[in-house]
């Protein structure tokens, strides 16, 4: 069975983006994989330095995944943290790549530039990530379009190993799915915890309500592009063009429509997501690091073993 594996950061409640891009595909495809879903930890450290916050973080992501429909018992659910082999592979990957190549990386551009601070940890960022998915033989990574270049920065760090120290590792390939590779925010930009225009996932409806009321419109325009791009998410265009033809100028009510759109698709993953502890929680990840870190425990002999250090 091929194997299928994703992460998404505990740096902040989920949003729409998140769930489209990355979350709602994993959980389609994981029927037909060996599937890993990961709390990546390590990488939220890059930003975030508050305990209690990080904390809760964690204990509501995982139960994002399991609300949106990750099924422990079939998928690998797992903090990064809990498998000490990521940090460690992450190590030898920063000693096969170069600065120069580092420093190509969209991600840690547009970071720097929008202000957060450029430690080192968020410099070496793709070579965890790479480490993450590489430990696993991963086949396939779903992720949206921003992370395309980490998937090929994985590549990278597998075909320097391989050409290095000989072939170990398996060169995965990202799923993007491009009907929904960038959900736009309540701006019209990337939707993204950091730029403060999301559209909550597990939000009460109010909260949904308020951000789907503060979409920026064009007042110009005939049809509002920002509410239409967000609405396309859970309508067909032939059901919005109707829609929309029918309530030309008419901003409030279509974003009122929007509202109750995204209420269906979310009310019972809400209600669901209520249903788990926090024990609950400690419990799935408990059993999913002790599961991944058979595998990457393995894989770690070998790569010890190829580089060197096992005398
Ligand atoms: P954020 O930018 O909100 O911090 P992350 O970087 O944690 O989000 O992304 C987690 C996953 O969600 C990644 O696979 C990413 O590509 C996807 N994702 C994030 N924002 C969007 C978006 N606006 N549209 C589509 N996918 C997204
Ligand atoms: N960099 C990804 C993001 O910000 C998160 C991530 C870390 C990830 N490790 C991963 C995604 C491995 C997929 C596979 O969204």
């Amino acid at each position: 069975m091929k194997r299928l594996l994703t992460g998404l950061q505990p740096s902040g409640a989920l949003h729409l983006g998140n769930w489209v891009g990355a979350l709602k595909p994993f959980v389609e495809l994981s029927r037909e994989y060996e599937s890993f879903l990961m709390i990546v930890d390590y990488h939220a450290l890059t930003t975030l330095k508050e305990p209690e916050a990080l904390r809760e973080n964690i204990l509501g992501i995982a139960k994002d995944y399991i609300a949106a429909g990750a099924d422990p018992e079939k998928s690998t659910i797992f903090k990064q943290s809990d498998v000490p082999e990521h940090t460690e592979l992450a190590w030898i990957f920063q000693c096969l790549v170069t600065v120069p190549f580092l420093q190509q990386a969209h991600a840690y551009k547009d970071k720097v530039a929008k202000g957060l601070e450029a430690n080192a940890g968020l410099f070496a960022y793709p070579m965890l990530m790479a480490a993450d998915i590489l430990l696993y033989d991963t086949d396939i990574v779903p992720v949206g379009q921003d992370q395309r270049q980490h998937i090929e920065y994985a590549r990278e760090a597998a075909a320097k190993f391989n050409n290095t120290y000989g072939e170990l590792f398996r060169e995965p390939k990202e799923h993007i799915l491009d009907s929904v590779a960038t959900v736009p925010g309540t701006d019209g930009q990337k939707m993204s915890k950091s730029y403060k225009n999301t559209i909550p996932l597990f939000g009460t409806k109010d909260e949904i309500a308020k951000a789907v009321m503060s979409i920026i419109t064009d007042s110009k325009a005939e049809s509002p592009e920002n509410v239409y791009n967000i609405h396309s998410l859970f309508r067909t265009r032939s059901e919005l063009s109707e829609l929309y033809k029918a309530n030309k100028g008419k901003y409030q009510a279509l974003k009122g429509a929007l509202i109750e759109d995204i209420e269906a698709v979310v009310a019972p993953m809400r209600e669901r997501r209520d249903s788990i502890s926090d024990d609950d929680v400690r419990r799935i990840l408990k059993e999913g690091s002790e599961r991944a870190r058979a595998i990457a425990g393995s894989k770690m002999n070998d790569v010890r073993r190829a580089i060197g250090v096992t005398i």
